[in-house]
């Protein structure tokens, strides 16, 4: 199920990282859509950061699994994401769906890694998965190279 990637991902961190995805689900609130993600993403310096997705009654106001776990890492000062895995799924299903990140999500990514070597992890399992570059979901994209002097 491993498409063409030009990155290394070791499949003891490839593992850690969708199980931890999985685990980050479990906080999910999501009471609205009852869809449960979440993510987990790898820093360049090697730290790891886990995220959900938070529905609000303002519907508009809800922020995806992929964006809270990202923006953990950028408050706490890590700027260079390489990895990411998402884990999502109904709260009733017997197994998780492949939750691809929205368009939103993937130009957040775009933000913070290179397209070449962000690699996007989208698990039903440690089993079952696919693996993708952020270039193969997002060509031809607007990125921060477009409008830093
Ligand atoms: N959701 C995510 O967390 N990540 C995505 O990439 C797509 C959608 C969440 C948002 C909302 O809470 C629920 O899934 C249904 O859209």
């Amino acid at each position: 199920m491993i498409n063409e990637l030009s990155v290394e991902l070791p499949e003891g961190l490839r593992n850690q990282l969708i199980n931890m995805a999985m685990e980050a689900r479990a906080n999910s609130y999501a009471p609205y859509s009852h869809y449960r993600v979440g993510a987990a993403v790898l820093t360049g310096n090697g730290r790891i950061f886990t995220g959900c997705n938070v529905e609000n009654a303002s519907y508009g106001l809800t922020n995806c699994a992929e964006r809270t776990a990202i923006f953990k890492a950028v408050s706490e000062g890590e700027t260079h994401i390489t990895v990411i895995a998402i884990a999502g799924g109904k709260e009733d299903a017997d197994e998780l769906d492949l939750a691809y990140p929205c368009g939103a999500c993937r130009q957040v990514m775009r933000e913070f890694g290179d397209p070449e070597n962000f690699v996007i992890i989208v698990a039903k399992s440690v089993k079952e998965f696919k693996i993708y570059s952020l270039g193969q979901l997002l060509p031809e994209s607007f990125g921060p190279g477009n409008v830093k002097e």
